[in-house]
């Protein structure tokens, strides 16, 4: 044995229980006592420490995606995109990069059935070999708001009642019925789109624009797309209440059986692209991430394959303990103006940090798989045993060590202070074109769900005539179908 280089995992496994100091136990079925029938005595410590761990088990689900299932496999470049970014891990067709997915569900608690009407999320950890890039994405491409500063409230409506603890259709409508900007996203969530069959018959998006830069300094405007090789597939409300009623997990179990059957689920990535010299010459603003940006326009152009070929060996330390970040870029990767995109790289940190401990990027799924190094040190639960002298930067007893000069945009911004919204809001045209494009019976199924919710007995007429004035701008003859539906005059 050698006591310096002991790490806790499986391996060291003895072949007989011990406590967490490693002492023998040899009963762990009775706890101590005086005499056969009690009382017990506190003096049991593997009693007390079995408890201790047990009643600390669980940590604070996350605060949304709390459902998922995670897996492991690759990512391998198909397509030149080095002209575009100077990203290593793009560098070339044939470059592969070991990557951690995982999908969710959005507002439902850790437990909840997978078959619920929700947006899913698709977040993918790549372990680059200069730092970690996490693409945070959902299966609808874009989002309900805009502004950050409303994302608390938008969870709020939608999770469930305060007081009753049950998800009511009347919150959400009312506090949406002030955001005419979720109109597109409303649509997809309440289309067959709303409850994909399993997590792997589902689109992913980026949702934000992100910006692709070369050394020399190019910049481009960059969305990103994965889409599944097996095709999209959705379950009908019907089917939604059969499958969930007999497996609550059926998507973790169907992910889980493709990958352990060798079916490994596969996506390709595609990314659209814009000049930034570009941008003010559309009707909608290509950093609103609650548009899309047309594909006639923008094409999409193919880039790699994302391939999970591995099961998690372990749901607590590869899920529960997983951590994304939309802040964690690498270079030849950047960050836009988008406003919900900013302060998302702020967030997922700072609520980390609570649910996991300010070390959480130790724990061995979240930590680089590259080598890395700085003096952010110590802190709860530290287990990174360092031996360096010098712990401040810069020094002469430390040879330099900041890295080589990484591109960052030029782009010079002035303005003033303002709290208010984007010039361009245009907040109804796309949502009319995706619902012109589903065929009638996709159509009827969209207005029935709409129309079942806002029946709600707790939606006001006053909520009820401005969502009617909503569906109405997108597309006239939404407006009058669901008018008639529930027995409203149609407003245009
Ligand atoms: C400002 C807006 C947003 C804020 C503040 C926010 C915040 C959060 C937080 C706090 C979590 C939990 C993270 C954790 O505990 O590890 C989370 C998870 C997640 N969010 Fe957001 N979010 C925002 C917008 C979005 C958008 C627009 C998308 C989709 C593009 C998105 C996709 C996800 C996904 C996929 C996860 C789950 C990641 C995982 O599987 O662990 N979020 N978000």
């Amino acid at each position: 044995m050698d006591p310096y280089k002991h790490r806790p995992s499986s391996a060291h496994n003895s072949p007989y229980l011990t406590t967490n100091q490693g002492a023998p136990v040899w009963n762990n079925t009775s706890s101590l006592t005086v005499g056969a029938r009690g009382p017990v005595l506190l003096e049991d410590y593997h009693l007390i420490e079995k408890f201790a761990a047990f009643d600390r088990e669980r940590i604070p689900e996350r605060v949304v995606h709390a459902r998922g299932a995670s897996a492991k496999g690759f990512f391998e470049v198909t397509h030149h995109v080095s002209n575009l970014t100077c990203a290593d891990f793009l560098r070339a067709p044939g470059v592969q990069t070991p990557v951690i997915v995982r999908f969710s569900t959005v507002i439902h608690e850790r437990g909840s059935p997978e078959t619920l009407r929700d947006p899913r999320g698709f977040a993918v950890k790549f372990y680059t070999r200069e730092g970690n890039f996490d693409i945070v994405g959902n299966n609808i491409p874009v989002f309900f708001t805009r502004d950050a500063m409303q994302f608390p409230d938008v969870i709020r409506a939608l999770k469930p009642n305060p007081k009753t603890h049950i998800q009511e259709p009347w919150r959400y409508l009312d506090f949406m019925s002030h955001l005419p900007e979720s109109c597109l996203t409303f649509l997809y969530w309440f289309d067959d789109w709303g409850i994909p069959s399993d997590y792997r018959h589902m689109d992913g998006y980026g949702v934000h624009t992100f910006k692709l830069i070369t050394k020399e300094g190019r910049e481009t405007y960059c969305k990103f797309h994965w889409k599944p090789t097996c095709g999209l597939k959705f379950l009908l409300d019907e089917e939604a209440v059969i499958v969930g009623g007999s497996n609550h997990s059926h998507a973790t179990k169907d992910l889980t059986d493709a990958i352990a059957s060798g079916n490994y689920p596969e996506w390709k990535l595609y990314i659209q692209t814009m000049d930034p010299a570009d941008e003010d010459k559309l009707d909608f603003d290509p950093l609103d991430d609650t548009k899309i940006w047309p594909e006639d326009l923008f094409p999409l152009q193919p880039v790699g394959r994302l391939v999970l070929n591995k099961n998690i060996d372990n749901f607590f330390n590869e899920n529960e303990m997983l951590a994304f970040n939309p802040g964690a870029i690498v270079p030849g990767i950047y960050y836009t103006n988008d406003k919900m995109f900013q302060t998302r790289t702020f967030a997922y940190a700072d609520t980390q940090r609570h649910r996991l401990g300010p070390n959480y990027m130790q724990i061995p799924v979240n930590a680089p798989k590259c080598p890395h190094y700085n003096n952010h040190r110590d802190g709860f639960m530290n287990f990174l045993h360092r031996d360096e002298e010098v712990d401040y930067f810069p020094s002469r007893f430390d040879p330099v060590r900041a890295s080589e000069k990484v591109p960052i945009p030029t782009d010079v911004i002035t303005g003033r202070r303002v709290k208010t919204v984007i010039p361009k809001e245009n907040n109804f045209k796309q949502s009319g074109e995706l619902f012109r494009s589903w065929p009638r019976d996709r159509q009827e199924r969209f207005i029935k769900r709409f129309a079942d919710v806002a029946s709600d007995p707790k939606v006001t007429p006053e909520i009820r005539s401005v969502w009617l004035s909503y569906w109405a701008q997108c597309d006239r003859g939404l407006g009058q179908r669901l008018a008639s539906r529930l027995g409203m005059k149609a407003l245009l």
